[in-house]
């Protein structure tokens, strides 16, 4: 661990007469943590912490988040700043990397992206296996762990070896099978990606390109789909990047690992709470839900009804994303086209409930997934494919991690302590006496 002790904390055990050091670290921006990795070998005892939310897992040099004053940072750049001077493929050259790309760098980069957009035969074959209302995230996931039997090179990655060839084809091709899914549910043909276009023109293209009208990529359509890719693209510890850390400790192979964060990724109160932001801004408009009645919902102990897109294990204030993607969402639904009263209803949504004591107490503010639904919405993306347009995002982030993780010279395979609540020790009864 790069990491330096530079103050002790003194714990004093009910069963021990000697107080015992614990080093404490400090982080690169005045961050504290009790350093316990040597506790259990010491004193006997574990810590304690159902969710990891005060745990931290490792140490890290690719995202910065402090949740008290709503700030993200990918490898020191502002995620404000990232957004308006960078498109998706700089920033995830930037996490993978390190260093943002020059001009040269970009080029080549953007190349080897293209170079490896396409989808190797026999897989586009699975699609059709699949049922065409299949959920898209079911099929990324199988489709990722696939990518190890048709490149198994990937199994013996060395973080050394130029990581531009093996993950490239990574960030490029789950564009590609996302976008091929989508065709598979509407029982259309397949587009191949195209060389001329940018990263994300040939996901656009991909999408929606047909042979029976003229289709023109929208240009803010394009911006939209850089900047929202960006927001997504990292975010340290969070539920699905533990899972694709932990995973790649046990040896795993990257998209076996990526597979893994699909799955995690996929759970309402992650990656699919904005696909469940959308279902609940629908079920108000079509039972007409007042505003009042929605934030009455969402404070009742009683009900199990959350306001999605509300709340976050770090955030406490405005997540910095949430600003970001309102902005984009207004300027995209502004463009043209028939009025969205579901934007109605979400703008008076975080108005109302920012001002009310029970979310204010608790520090429930919009994160990163209220706005985005309905910009992809107003794209033409369908409801069911928001984590799916996450995962994008999110790839070259946990990609980033799990390299960091492979080159960690400390790293053990994850495997944390528990609890043990159950019975004591018995004697199995014959089969006649139970
Ligand atoms: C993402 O970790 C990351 O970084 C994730 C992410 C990323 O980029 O990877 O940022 C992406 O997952 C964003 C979060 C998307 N999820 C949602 O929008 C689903 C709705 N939000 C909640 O499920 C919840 O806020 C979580 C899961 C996001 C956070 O939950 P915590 O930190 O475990 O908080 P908690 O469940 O302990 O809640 C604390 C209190 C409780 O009330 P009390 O018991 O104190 O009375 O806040 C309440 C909760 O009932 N609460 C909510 C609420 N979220 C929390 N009440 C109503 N609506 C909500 N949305």
């Amino acid at each position: 661990m790069g990491i330096e002790h530079r103050d002790f904390a003194t714990l004093i055990l009910p069963d021990r007469k000697d107080p015992v050091q614990i080093p404490v670290i400090e982080d690169t921006m005045g961050g504290r943590a009790i350093d316990i990795h040597a506790l259990r070998k010491e004193t006997g005892y574990i810590t304690y912490d159902p969710g990891f939310v005060n745990t931290g897992s490792c140490d890290s040099s690719i995202c910065y988040v402090n949740g008290e004053e709503g700030i993200l940072r990918y490898r020191g750049y502002d995620i404000e700043d990232l957004v308006e001077n960078c498109d998706f493929v700089e920033v995830a050259y930037l996490l993978i990397k390190g260093e943002l790309p020059d001009a040269k760098e970009r080029k080549r980069y953007a190349d080897l992206l293209n170079k490896e957009s396409l989808l190797h035969y026999d897989m586009q074959s699975f699609f059709r296996g699949y049922p065409f209302d299949a959920h898209p995230m079911a099929v990324l996931a199988a489709m990722s762990a696939s990518l190890s039997a048709f490149y198994p090179e990937m199994d013996d990655i060395d973080p050394e070896l130029s990581v531009d060839f093996a993950v490239t084809r990574l960030v490029s091709k789950i564009r590609t099978i996302t976008a091929f899914q989508y065709r598979h549910m509407k029982g259309e043909d397949f587009v191949n990606p195209s060389y001329k276009l940018s990263y994300c023109e040939n996901f656009l293209n991909m999408m929606f390109k047909s042979p029976v009208f003229e289709y023109q990529i929208n240009p803010l359509h394009v911006k939209a789909l850089n900047q929202l890719l960006i927001l997504h693209a990292d975010h340290e510890q969070n539920c699905s990047t533990t899972a694709v850390r932990l995973i790649a400790s046990s040896g795993a192979n990257l998209y076996a690992s990526i597979s893994a964060g699909l799955a995690a990724l996929w759970g309402f109160k992650h990656g699919g709470a904005n696909q469940a932001v959308i279902e609940m801004l629908e079920e108000a408009y079509e039972n007409q839900w007042s505003v009042d009645d929605i934030i009455a919902k969402a404070k009742d102990k009683n009900s199990t009804f959350r306001l999605m897109g509300f709340g976050h294990r770090v955030y406490k204030t405005f997540d910095p994303r949430a600003k970001i993607a309102k902005k984009l969402c207004k300027e995209v639904l502004s463009e043209g086209g028939e009025h969205d009263p579901l934007l109605d209803i979400a703008l008076e949504l975080e108005e109302r409930a920012t001002q009310d004591p029970y979310f204010i107490e608790r520090g429930l503010y919009p994160n990163v997934d209220f706005y985005t639904g309905l910009t992809f919405r107003r794209m033409g993306i369908p409801t069911n494919m928001f984590t799916a347009m996450f995962a994008i995002g999110r790839l070259p982030g946990w990609i980033a991690h799990w390299l960091e993780w492979k080159k960690d010279p400390f790293g053990k395979i994850g495997r944390p302590r528990q609890v043990y609540v159950g019975p004591t020790q018995r004697k199995v009864p014959p089969l006649n006496e139970r």
